[in-house]
């Protein structure tokens, strides 16, 4: 399939979006989220592609939010489509059952920010910066900013981001909990793939109930994710790659996983 604004790289069963406009610091226009949900509906029926990886164009820019240009035409009704849009769109990823990890290598604003949130794992460059400035456009997030800032690093943090618009470098980022790990610049997509092509070697089926277990905090209690965990636990044990990967450990062996 043939994007403008995105480009899709696949290699080792890990699948690598680049978010293509580098002369509008790769801005979320609507043709660039259109192409976020064709590439995710593919990237989620093919079973050849067991990471997801996300980053920007360039050196300067992750994404620099959503394009200002097409926000400035909005008006009530079309407003709301725009952010459910981004909304089923930013979901869609959350939800995916295979890991998809931020590679945040510049400005991570607004629909940025909100984008790097929505992905499982963040790592990020030096000079990677991250901000919800909605409000300096009179707007607030519209892409889930105000409710995954909010738990992931708690509600009084992101609302210091949120009501001043100020941007947060990568430092801050990683000590509040906003991304996993920060790289050289330089080093960032390398250590990236590294990430990828651990998690690509384990058993895919328990990396799909690892994934589901954990991604169901976001909306249930302790009592009811315990249950699920356990129900999740009996299944992925009637895996062949159970049986592989607990009888080449007692074989003192590398397991060979079917992944199937
Ligand atoms: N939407 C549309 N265009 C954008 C954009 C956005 N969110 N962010 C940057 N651009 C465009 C600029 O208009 C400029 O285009 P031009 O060369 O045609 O004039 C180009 O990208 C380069 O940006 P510029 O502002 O010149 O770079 P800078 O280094 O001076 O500043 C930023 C970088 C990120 C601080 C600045 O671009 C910015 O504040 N962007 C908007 C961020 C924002 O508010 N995002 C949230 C939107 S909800």
């Amino acid at each position: 399939m043939n994007y403008e604004n995105i480009l899709l790289e696949i290699k080792n069963h890990t699948a690598l979006i680049t978010i293509n406009r580098p002369d509008k610091l790769n801005a979320l226009n609507g043709q660039t989220i259109n192409e976020l949900e064709e590439v995710f509906e593919s990237i989620k029926h093919n079973s050849e592609i067991f990471i997801v990886l996300i980053t920007g164009s360039g050196e300067k820019a992750f994404v620099a939010g959503a394009d200002i240009a097409e926000l400035n035409k909005l008006d009530i009704m079309s407003a709301k489509e725009f952010s459910e849009k981004g909304n089923r769109v930013f979901r869609a990823i959350e939800t995916l059952d295979k890991p998809v990890i931020a590679a945040v290598n510049g400005f991570a604003l607004g629909g940025g920010c909100e984008l790097a949130l929505a992905c499982h794992i963040r790592f990020a460059s030096e000079n990677a910066k991250f901000g919800q400035p909605e409000v300096n456009l009179g707007i607030i997030p519209g892409y889930g900013g105000t409710q995954r800032l909010a738990r992931l690093i708690n509600s009084a943090r992101a609302l210091e981001m949120i009501l001043t618009g100020d941007m947060i470098s990568a430092e801050e980022a990683l000590r509040i909990g906003l991304v996993n790990k920060v790289f050289p610049q330089a080093d960032l997509i390398i250590k990236t793939l590294d990430l990828a092509e651990k998690i690509s070697s384990k058993g895919q089926q328990a990396i799909r109930f690892a994934l589901k277990a954990v991604k169901a905090t976001d909306n249930i209690s302790l009592t009811e994710g315990l249950a699920y965990e356990a129900s999740l636990f009996a299944l992925v044990c009637g895996t062949e790659d159970f049986k592989e990967g607990t009888i080449a450990f007692l074989e003192k062996r590398k397991p060979a996983f079917k992944n199937r």
